[in-house]
């Protein structure tokens, strides 16, 4: 490899992102976990991707056969929803939140800005990672009207606006 782990940490930090919760159900199952790793890949057919690390408790559910996933997108003041799904490991994560149940199954969060819901059209192995393709079959905005949260530089940052 000509670049260490490292190096490539400190450019990729310098990047801008989103911040999602990124919710599944397998069987009876439900799972949830921040993902900052999301893009749009196709209008038509409706297409999105997560990149989910390998070693999660979430890739291993993603790999059941019949798992669908949702994509809730966080509001500034959500930094703390956002870290209970990223550190909280052995209590439920959606015990203090509002949450209903979507087309596909997957659970999907009431205060998210938007959500989008999932079947897995297809998975790409990528390194320690896979990147998970899903096809919406559902989607919904809840609240356009607030700014979202946003994650750069190894921390939560708030957007800017002029008024
Ligand atoms: C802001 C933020 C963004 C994150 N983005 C990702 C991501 O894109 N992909 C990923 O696999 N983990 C990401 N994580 C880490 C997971 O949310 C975290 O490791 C989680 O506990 C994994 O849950 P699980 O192993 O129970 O599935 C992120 C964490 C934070 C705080």
């Amino acid at each position: 490899m000509s670049i260490t782990s490292e190096q490539f940490r400190r450019v990729l930090r310098l990047f801008p992102c989103g911040v999602t919760i990124t919710t599944l159900r397998c069987a009876d199952e439900i799972h949830g976990l921040t993902v900052s790793a999301f893009a749009s890949v196709s209008p038509e057919p409706p297409l999105i991707a997560v990149v989910i690390d390998n070693r999660h408790r979430a890739a291993e559910l993603l790999e059941q056969p019949g798992t669908s996933f949702a994509v809730n997108f966080m509001a500034e003041d959500q930094a703390e929803l956002s870290n209970r799904f990223a550190w909280v490991k052995d209590e439920d994560r959606f015990a203090e939140v509002a949450w209903g149940q979507a087309a596909t199954g997957a659970p999907v969060l009431e205060n998210a800005l938007a959500w989008l819901d999932c079947h897995i059209h297809s998975s790409h192995r990528a390194g320690d990672h896979t990147i998970y393709v899903g096809e919406v079959q559902a989607c919904r905005v809840l609240q356009d009207d607030k700014l979202p949260l946003v994650y750069w530089n190894q921390g939560y940052r708030k957007l800017d606006t002029p008024s």
